[in-house]
C-alpha cells in the first residue's frame, strides 16, 4: 500500500515528513513537479492539467489516494477534478480543509452552519494563484461567521527555496509580514497558506510577533489522513514501495531537498 503526496516541489515534503511521522508505516510515493515550478504564478486551466498529470503518474504507482499537498494546486484544480477527472476507486485530497477546521475549531466532517469563532482577524499567506482563487475565504465562510481576513501574495518565496536560497526568502518574508501589517496591523493569527512556507515558519514568526499564532499544514493534514484511513483502510493503495519522484533534475532537486529538510533526500526521474 502507498499512498501519494504531490507538490510542484519541494513545500510538500512538510506534509510528507508530518504524515511519515504519523503513520510510520505507510510508504508514501512523493512526486515533485520541479520541472514546471511555481505552480503560483500560473493559470488556473496550466494549473489544472499539470495537477492532473501528475495526479495520473501517481496512480499508475500504485497509490489510489493523492494529496495535493499544494495549496495552489488546492485552490486552483481540486474541485474540477472531483467533479470529472478523478475515476471510481480512487481519491484525490487536498490541504485547506484540515487547516480551516483547525481554526474554526471544528471536528473532522462537521457540516454544521456557520458559526462564531474565537478568532476575528486572520492574516493569510499564499501564492498569488491561491490568493486570486478566494478559495481560503470560500471554504472559511462555509464554516465561520465574522472573521477578517487579509491575504497576502507571497512573490518570489517559492522561487527562492526552490533555488536553495534561504537568505533571498526570509528576506521577502519579512517584506510581505510588513506589507500585510500595514493593512491588518494586528493579526490573531497567521496562515501558512502555501507548503514552502513552513521551511521558513522561523521567519514568519519573527516578523509576525511572539503574539500571533502560526497555523501550518503539515501535522493537521496527518492527523486528517490517519483518521481517513482509519475508516477507508481500501484507499491506502496497492503499491508497498516508497519513493521521491521529480520531473527535474534528480541530483538537483535532491541536493535542495537534503538542505531544507536537514536530512538525506534522494529523488529518482518521474
Ligand atoms: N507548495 C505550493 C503551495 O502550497 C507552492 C506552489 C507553487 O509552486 O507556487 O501552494
Amino acid at each position: 500500500m502507498a499512498v501519494g503526496v504531490f507538490d510542484s516541489g519541494l513545500g510538500g515534503l512538510t506534509v510528507h515528513s508530518a504524515i511519515q511521522r504519523r503513520l510510520p508505516d505507510l510508504p508514501l510515493v512523493y512526486f515533485a513537479d520541479s520541472a514546471h515550478a511555481p505552480y503560483g504564478v500560473r493559470t488556473a486551466d496550466d494549473i489544472y492539467d499539470l495537477t492532473c498529470a501528475a495526479t495520473a503518474k501517481l496512480w499508475d504507482r500504485g497509490c489510489d489516494l493523492v494529496i495535493l499537498a499544494c495549496n495552489t494546486a488546492s485552490a486552483a484544480a481540486l474541485r474540477r477534478m472531483q467533479e470529472g477527472f478523478v475515476p471510481e476507486g480512487k481519491r484525490v485530497l487536498g490541504v485547506f480543509v484540515p487547516l480551516i477546521e483547525a481554526l474554526t475549531e471544528r471536528q473532522w466532517g462537521d457540516n454544521s452552519p456557520p458559526r462564531e469563532v474565537e478568532v476575528k482577524h486572520v492574516a493569510l499567506f499564499a501564492t498569488p494563484a491561491t490568493v486570486a482563487s478566494r478559495a481560503f475565504q470560500r471554504e472559511l465562510a462555509f464554516r465561520a461567521i465574522g472573521v477578517d481576513v487579509e491575504a497576502q501574495p507571497c512573490g518570489g518565496v517559492v522561487d527562492a527555496i526552490e533555488d536553495g536560497d534561504e537568505i533571498l526568502a526570509e528576506a521577502l518574508v519579512t517584506s510581505h509580514v510588513e506589507a500585510l501589517k500595514r493593512r491588518m496591523p494586528h493579526p490573531q493569527a497567521a496562515i501558512l497558506g502555501c507548503t514552502h512556507y513552513p521551511l521558513m515558519e522561523g521567519a514568519f514568526q519573527a516578523a509576525l510577533g511572539p503574539e500571533v499564532t502560526v497555523f501550518s499544514q503539515a501535522n493537521l493534514v496527518a492527523d486528517s489522513l490517519a483518521d481517513y484511513l482509519e475508516r477507508r483502510p481500501e484507499f491506502a493503495g496497492a503499491s508497498r514501495e516508497s519513493a521521491y519522484l521529480t520531473t527535474g533534475d534528480p541530483a538537483r532537486v535532491s541536493t535542495k531537498a537534503t538542505q531544507f529538510m536537514r536530512r538525506k533526500i534522494s529523488f529518482e526521474a518521474a
